[in-house]
Order: C-alpha cells, then sequence, then structure tokens
C-alpha cells in the first residue's frame, strides 16, 4: 500500500471504529464481534505506530486514557452551568406554573418535555468542527475543571460528530440508524453539526455495570465502591485518566450549552434538541416525552415515582422543561435556577436511624463482610432492618460506632448501604468497632491475603461456609429442593449431620426426627423432596456446586457440551475457552475447582447417591429444534414459571439471556411485558408469543 492509500485506510479505519464503539456503547446492538473488534483496532495501532504524526485526537486509540495530570486547568463555561428548582410533588410544580404564567402569557400555551433527572455528574463537552475537543466538570457553574482526559475515556461520547456519514459497516447501510434530523440545508438530510457546539450532559455509572463492578471487586478481594455517583464523580476528578478508562462510565445529554456558526441555527424547542443531539450521535435518554399541557406532563413524571427501579440507573426525580426554548431564555433565572424547568424530586430515599450493633456474615468462599443492625426505618415503602457496612476498612474510614445515628440509602434495586455517621448526634456512648480475629461461626483464626481488603475464614470446614454452599446448593436456581429453607440447613449442619452438598442424600427419616419442629410428615416430606431433585438437570447440578463464575448461563452452556461431571471434570482451560461466554478466569476457576480433593470426593459420594444427571450433551449435527437460538422472556405467560420456560428453552437447545441485544434471536412475551419488549422493538428482535415458542420448540423436533 502506498502512503496515499494507508493514510484513506487509516481515516476509514477511524470513522469504522467510531462508529462500532457507537453501535456497541451507545445503541447496545453491535454488529461486529468483540473479535473483529479488536482487530480493526489493531490495525489503527499499527499505522499509528508507524506514523505518529497521523494521529489526531478523534482517533479512537486516544480513549485509553493519556498520561497522568499534575493538576486540572481551570475552563470557563461560554454560558453559565445552571441547577434547578425542586418541586417534591405535583402541587409544587402547579405553584411554579402558576408563578410563570403571570410572569409571561405564552406560558398558558406551552408545551413540556419530561426527562428523567440522572443522579450523576455534570459534564460539558465542546465540539469544534464535530472534533471533541474539551471536557470539563460544572465547577461552580461559571468555571469548571478540564477532564478531557478522563472523559476521552468514556465510550459513549463521540470523539467525532456526526458520526456516521459515510461510514457503512458490514452488512448495514451506515447511516440507516441515525433519525435524521437536520438543521436543513437545502435538500440535504445528513445531520449538520455547527463550527462551535458545546453540550451538557449527565456522567454516571448504570446500577447494573456498578453491582458489577463491586462484585468483580469483592471477587479479587479488593475494596468495594459505595454508590454508582460518587464511583463515576470519583473516577472523573482522578489524574490519572487511566482510573477513568478502567471504570464502566458513560453519558446522557440533554441541554446545548452553546453553538457559533455562521450558517446553521440551533435547535428552537428542548424535543428538537434531544432528537438532534441523538442524531448526532450522543447518547439521549429514551424516556424522554413531550406533552400538550402540565397535567400530562405531571401524571408522567409522578408515574415514574412507583417505575424508578426500572430506570437503569440512580434517578433522583424527573425534570419537567418548557419545550420552547426562546420561552425558556426570556423567563430567565432566579439565582441559578432557570425559571423554564423544574425538577419533580422522588421521595428521598435516605434516611437516618440509630446503629444498633455490627454483626459479621461468612459467605460461601469463606470472606467476612460486616453488616449493619438497624433500628428498622421505612425507606421508599420498605423497613429496613439491615444494610451493608461494605467491609472493616470502611468502617474505620468512616469511624462508625456501635450507638451511632447513621444515614442509610436504598437506591434502585441495589442492598440498602450505610453512608455514615452524623456525627453531631453523638452522645459519647457509643462504642467504637473492633472487626473480629477470628471466625464468628467456627472460631478459627481469620486471615487477610497481601493486596486484598477482605478477611477470610479459611477453615474448610467453617460451618458458615458449608451453611451458605448447602443454601446455594438446594436454592430454586439450581437442584430447587423445596422445604429446604435456610433454617433446616442449619439445623442439619449443626446436628453434623450434613458435612457436605453430597450428605443431604444420605439422610434418613431417623436422623430428622430429633431435630426441633420436625414430625413424621414433614420428615417424610423433606424426603421425598429431596429424592425427587435426583432427576434435575445435568446444568442445575453444575449451578449448584457454586463454581466462582459459573452461574445458570455458563452451567446451561457446560451441560450442553458436556455429557457428565466426569467429562466436565476432565476438561482443561483450553477445552473450556472454546465455549462461548467462558474466559480465562472462569476457566481457571472450573478447572481448579475440580482440581481440589475435597471437591472431588463430593463428586464420587454424589455419584453414588445417584445424583448423577447425564444426556444433555448431544453428538454433533443432531441439532436440536431451538440450537444455537438465544430468547429473553418478558412478562407472565400463561402455561409456564419464568424457571419452567427457562428449561423448556434449554431442553430443546436453546439459550436463555437475561437482557435483549442484537444479539437476541427472540423475545417471547407474556402479559404485562417490560421495557425489554421495547428495547427488542427499537432493536428489531422478533417477538414472539408462548404458543409460537411451543411450535418451534416441539414443531421440529
Ligand atoms: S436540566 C438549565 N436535565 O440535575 C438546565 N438537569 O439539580 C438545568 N440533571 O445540575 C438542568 N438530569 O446536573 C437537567 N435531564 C436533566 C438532568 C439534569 C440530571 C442534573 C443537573 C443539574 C441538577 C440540578
Amino acid at each position: 500500500m502506498n502512503e496515499n492509500d494507508l493514510r484513506q485506510r487509516y481515516e476509514a479505519l477511524k470513522r469504522e471504529i467510531n462508529y462500532h464503539n457507537y453501535r456497541y456503547h451507545v445503541l447496545d446492538s453491535p454488529v461486529i464481534s468483540d473479535a473483529e473488534f479488536d482487530r480493526l483496532m489493531a490495525e489503527l495501532k499499527r499505522i499509528e505506530a508507524e506514523h505518529p504524526d497521523w494521529v489526531t485526537p478523534d482517533s479512537p486509540s486516544q480513549r485509553v486514557g493519556g498520561a497522568p495530570l499534575d493538576r486540572f486547568e481551570k475552563v470557563r463555561h461560554p454560558a453559565p452551568i445552571l441547577s434547578l428548582a425542586n418541586a417534591f410533588d405535583a402541587a409544587g410544580v402547579r405553584a411554579w406554573f402558576e408563578r410563570i404564567r403571570k410572569l409571561d402569557a405564552r406560558v398558558e400555551r406551552a408545551r413540556f418535555v419530561v426527562e428523567p433527572k440522572i443522579d450523576g455528574l455534570t459534564v460539558v463537552l465542546h465540539y469544534r468542527d464535530g472534533v471533541f475537543v474539551q471536557g470539563a466538570t460544572r465547577g461552580d457553574g461559571e468555571v469548571g475543571e478540564d477532564i478531557t482526559a478522563n472523559l476521552r475515556t468514556v465510550k459513549s461520547i463521540p470523539l467525532r460528530i456526526p458520526l456516521s456519514e459515510n461510514v457503512s459497516a458490514p452488512g448495514t447501510a451506515g447511516t440507516d440508524d441515525l433519525p435524521l434530523f437536520a438543521a436543513r440545508k437545502g435538500r440535504e438530510s445528513v445531520p449538520t453539526v455547527p463550527a462551535y457546539l458545546v453540550v451538557r450532559g449527565e456522567a454516571f455509572i448504570t446500577i447494573r455495570d456498578f453491582e458489577r463492578l463491586n462484585r468483580q471487586l469483592e471477587e479479587r478481594g479488593e475494596k468495594t465502591y459505595l454508590n454508582p455517583r460518587n464511583t463515576a464523580a470519583g473516577s472523573l476528578r482522578q489524574l490519572d485518566p487511566s482510573i477513568a478508562a478502567s471504570r464502566p462510565l458513560t453519558i446522557l445529554v440533554y441541554q446545548i450549552v452553546a453553538w457559533e456558526d455562521a450558517r446553521l441555527s440551533p435547535p428552537t424547542t428542548q424535543w428538537e434538541t434531544l432528537a438532534y443531539l441523538k442524531a448526532l450521535g450522543f447518547p439521549v435518554t429514551g424516556v424522554a416525552r413531550r406533552f400538550d399541557d402540565l397535567e400530562a406532563a405531571i401524571a408522567y413524571a409522578a408515574s415514574w415515582t412507583e417505575r424508578r427501579n426500572e430506570l437503569p440507573f440512580e434517578a433522583d426525580g424527573m425534570v419537567i422543561k418548557i419545550d420552547d426554548l426562546a420561552l425558556v431564555a426570556d423567563l430567565g433565572v432566579v439565582g441559578k435556577d432557570p425559571r423554564g424547568a423544574i425538577a419533580f424530586k422522588f421521595p428521598a430515599r435516605e434516611v437516618t436511624t440509630r446503629l444498633l450493633d455490627i454483626r459479621v456474615n461468612v459467605g460461601r468462599t469463606g470472606v467476612l463482610t460486616p453488616y449493619a443492625v438497624l433500628e428498622p426505618v421505612e425507606i421508599g415503602g420498605v423497613t429496613v432492618e439491615r444494610a451493608t457496612l461494605h467491609n472493616f476498612d470502611f468502617i474505620a474510614e468512616k469511624d462508625i460506632r456501635i450507638g451511632d445515628r447513621v444515614r442509610v440509602k436504598r437506591a434502585g434495586d441495589v442492598i440498602p448501604y450505610v453512608i455514615g455517621p452524623v456525627v453531631e448526634a453523638r452522645s459519647g456512648r457509643e462504642q467504637p468497632y473492633r472487626p473480629p480475629k477470628t471466625c464468628p461461626s467456627c472460631g478459627q483464626p481469620v486471615e487477610h491475603f497481601e493486596g486484598e481488603v477482605a478477611w477470610y475464614c479459611v477453615n474448610a470446614a467453617c460451618p458458615a461456609q458449608l451453611i451458605r454452599n448447602v443454601e446455594h446448593f438446594v436454592s430454586r436456581g439450581a437442584m430447587d429442593i423445596v422445604g429446604l429453607g435456610i433454617k433446616i440447613v442449619e439445623q442439619l449442619v449443626e446436628a453434623g449431620l450434613v458435612r457436605d452438598v453430597a450428605d443431604l442424600y444420605t439422610l434418613r427419616k431417623e436422623d430428622l426426627l430429633p431435630l426441633e419442629g420436625f414430625a413424621e410428615k414433614k420428615a417424610e416430606n423433606l424426603l421425598a423432596a429431596i429424592e425427587a431433585s435426583k432427576q434435575q438437570s445435568l446444568a442445575r447440578l453444575i449451578t449448584a456446586l457454586g463454581i466462582r463464575g459459573v452461574g445458570e448461563v455458563v452451567a446451561a452452556d457446560l451441560a450442553r457440551r458436556y455429557p457428565d461431571l466426569d467429562a466436565l471434570a476432565r476438561a482443561t482451560q483450553e477445552d473450556l475457552l472454546q465455549i462461548e461466554g467462558i474466559g480465562p478466569n472462569i476457566a481457571a476457576a472450573i478447572v481448579d475447582w475440580f482440581a481440589q480433593p475435597r471437591n472431588r470426593q463430593v463428586l464420587a459420594k454424589l455419584k453414588a447417591a445417584g445424583v448423577w444427571p447425564r444426556g444433555e450433551a448431544r453428538p454433533e449435527g443432531e441439532a436440536l429444534p431451538l440450537g444455537g437460538l438465544t430468547f429473553v422472556v418478558t412478562g407472565t405467560l400463561s402455561g409456564f414459571t419464568r424457571q419452567e420456560v427457562k428449561e423448556y428453552i434449554q431442553a430443546h437447545g436453546g439459550r436463555v439471556a437475561s437482557s435483549v441485544s442484537k444479539k437476541t434471536d427472540y423475545v417471547v412475551v407474556g402479559e404485562n411485558p417490560g421495557s425489554k419488549l421495547q428495547k427488542a422493538r427499537a432493536l428489531g428482535v422478533k417477538i414472539i408469543g408462548e404458543e409460537e415458542l411451543r411450535k418451534m420448540a416441539e414443531g421440529a423436533s
């Protein structure tokens, strides 16, 4: 390739990678595999290594996070970055409306846009000729800090806009996915960018990504984060951009702060602003709606109070905005709050209550985690009596003492957590807390590993670990032994009847009868349920073993591949890596699990007891009717429970995923479907009912 061709290839590669990045991180609908993406990236980096002078700020290679900074420069915002006034109920919103109606008669006929109020960190993004050149924090609203290097690492922030002009991905038409909204020039319908554009948005971490991040940290014995907001804000305020690069940050934009262009004028309404920003390739909320009158807007905003857990991020309310931006500008500001918008706040999910005690939980892997016993308190309609305290370092850092009044928060579906003590409320009788030196369950000394925050009980025979293991083994998604709740598990372990999960299968009626609460009937029922569980599938048994990283989905994949546990036990890491969805960590965890003599012993006992399902793996070629297809289920089905439909699909060779993506082949819809249905429609995924599912599964076999 000559220099000229190489240069062209380089430019094309940048556009193509930016486009695929957008498909993945903004649309959540990739059209190429991760491996293909990596290949494009590798090619780009090869060219850049040869021609460092070609590298531009909009190159996807610039997202990795450059060298650490000494300090953040100050950035003066092109216009004030305003805040919002709050209303706490519908009456508060109506009062706002009455106030501004008196100021301007146009308010009477105004339309409203309602958007979620994301609990994140405001960011201000500058684009010159479509290239992302600077990003800042809000600061005091006049001057913020230059966090460009950190923001470049946020994959959903476009480095160049519009995104997909002239880019056609393999098998796609390129611009098809962008709703065409244009500041039109003649007949041209491609979005056009002003010479200088500044947009405002909110950076955040979704609840799901936050929980995944914490799970990974916990597995590695590292410190977990407190909440999504602080994690997002904290990572963007670090001088070392590689930190932001390693966190699952994302953004949603909602405002044009500045616009300079001799030819083009900006959108004139909030609704058009959102459509325009979306067309350029920015991530924009899908929850926004426009209304012709205030009551409809209030009703929509209020409806999200009940549904706030369905939002993928933490939100502290909805924002009701006057649509007409000229009117908003004319209405002006009071202090830092524009008159043209109001926040309709959700009820607070943060309260204070008394910390009665700190207790310690021993997990399945022996990790000790402290938790708070609280004076019962209601948060968002739920009575909370327990909350997480993260780890022992957290308690020490926050100087949390028993007897303290503590701030407790419940956000999204996240487990309630203690934020910290209300120091001013101390009486002096509060007791400092000292972490246990021995396991609260077995009394053995606890251990700490270099570089980890967690403390472990390393006693393999620790009853608390065993109880957690058995609890997991018998749980609904695993062996599903009905009637074997945590209380009975504890009784069995404490009585010495169960020393590992296989002991469940040798229990006799005489063993159970002496236990408290056990009469003839109950003992018989329990034994029958245990006996019945021998018929559970191999996938369930694999799930039940509790191998790190092996949940129901991976277990089902393994069960499709290996005829029984003997075959799985023989699998090497290389073999396991061949299976889609299994990476090096899970592969290593599986091999490691089967290598442990203790586990081998349990397997031998299970086999001897007849708990040895097999037969799911079919010889190559003998395909099952749903083989190779991925399904997502939403809503209530009439002929199946959730668990049943899952097993039904798996039994016929299909895969069941929990969220809809471009990789989903079918979404099975029942009554009262959730947001998954909307997502399926948006992505063009095929939607079927229960009957069609049955026909597909049965018809071809
Ligand atoms: S509009 C003039 N819209 O909430 C525009 N703000 O308490 C004023 N926020 O600092 C802001 N989501 O960072 C607006 N959809 C949204 C928002 C939003 C979150 C934040 C914003 C602001 C704070 C006000």
